[in-house]
């Protein structure tokens, strides 16, 4: 089955009892058992839900990977992936994740004596000299919100030489657009509260492994810990799975028209989008991806007010997130990535007058219409 039918089609097909073609919303914390030492392949909902393994089997096949898992949220998924890893061991991560990757990791999980090292360029690090205690590589390409771009291939080729699993947050990319798994990775994780959700109405999250041992880990982990994806939420995202490619066909359409625009306004002091040729990780990104993804980052000249080009946007919300069918802008610098120490923040380029836009599905011509309005109405 090609990728457009597998997002309709994928996992579990419907309902073979009814004939249903939507999978059931199972809302049940517990199940019958007909007599002692049986069951109906289920015993109680936090171990496994037929509609939570519905979109567990669904990411597996989009992925391409051995078994799927889904949580609460992508922060629940990287919590359980980072719960294979225990005291002493350390991890090798980027330098621009997510923000509350690398809160979860510097805050909490530094209390356990797991420790890591910030990796500016992957593409060029050295792994012949890594200690015992480094167990993975955690990556994000693109990163979020600089979208700079790893080569999947060669780190996780170097990774798996020195021993070390490789982590990857598709995210910003999904299935459709980047399958980390087909380059070596060994576990890819999701926010599937962004694209595969796509309408801004559920927070989950979302892990493939590339092996039955790590499936059996993971089974393990999220069976301990608890932060399932409830299956109403379950149900949520199989729906908007369905139109990932729809969507994205449409988002990409507007992301590069938004590009070009921005490309001719003298307010720009610099665009970060790896679908460009100036982006240093165009060709890369062109080699292991199917698109540049239709998030944007832009910083403003000195002489524009962020604050300003802000309160002047109507159609496009200011908030949190990406992903969703709605046009997002965010302020990484108070928000997404306000969990960074200001000076880290800061030399990395995520200052004041950074922005970062999550392209919509909305007409491009009124995206562009509101673009041009916020710059103007925000020059000094
Ligand atoms: C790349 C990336 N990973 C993980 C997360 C965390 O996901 P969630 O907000 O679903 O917990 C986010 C959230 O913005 C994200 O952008």
């Amino acid at each position: 089955m090609k990728l457009n039918s597998k997002l309709i089609h994928g996992g579990v097909d419907g309902d073979k009892t009814t004939g249903s073609v939507n999978v059931p919303v199972y809302l049940t914390s517990t199940y019958k058992q007909p007599r002692f030492g049986e069951n109906l392949g289920y015993e109680y909902s936090r171990t496994g839900n037929p509609t939570r393994e519905a979109v567990e089997k669904l990411i597996a096949d989009l992925e391409k990977g051995i078994r799927g898992f889904a949580f609460a949220s992508g922060m629940a998924a990287i919590t359980a992936v980072l719960n294979l890893f225990k005291s002493g061991d350390k991890i090798l991560i980027n330098d621009n994740l997510y923000g509350g990757t690398f809160r979860v990791i510097d805050k909490i999980f530094s209390n356990f004596n797991l420790t890591y090292e910030i990796v500016e360029d992957f593409n060029n690090y050295n792994f012949d000299n890594v200690d015992e205690s480094v167990k993975a590589v955690i990556i994000e390409t693109p990163t979020n919100p600089l979208l700079t771009i790893t080569d999947l291939e060669k780190v996780s080729e170097k990774a798996k030489k020195a021993g070390l699993l490789t982590i990857v947050d598709n995210t910003f990319m999904t299935p459709y657009l980047q399958n980390p798994l087909d380059f070596g990775v060994d576990i890819v994780v999701h926010s599937a509260t962004k694209y595969l959700g796509g309408h801004s109405d559920t927070v989950a999250g979302l892990v493939v492994v590339n092996s039955e041992e790590l499936g059996k880990r993971l089974h393990f982990i999220q069976n301990s810990t608890g932060g399932v994806l409830p299956p109403f939420d379950s149900y949520l995202l199989i729906r908007g799975i369905k139109t990932l490619s729809v969507r994205l066909d449409r988002h990409l359409e507007n992301a590069r028209a938004i590009v070009e625009f921005l490309q001719e306004q003298d307010a720009i002091e610099k665009i970060y989008y790896p679908g460009i040729k100036e982006h240093p990780g165009y060709e890369i990104n062109k080699k292991q991806a199917r698109g540049a993804g239709a998030v944007i980052s832009f910083a403003l000249k000195e002489n524009y007010d962020f604050k300003k080009f802000i309160d002047s946007l109507e159609l496009i919300t200011f908030g949190e997130s990406l992903g969703g069918v709605e046009s997002l802008l965010c302020h990484p610098a108070t928000m997404t990535h306000a969990a960074l120490p200001e000076e880290a923040r800061e030399a990395l380029g995520i200052n004041d007058r950074l922005l970062r836009l999550s392209v919509g599905i909305e007409d491009k011509n009124d995206l562009i219409d509101e673009l041009s309005r916020a710059l103007k109405n925000s020059k000094n």
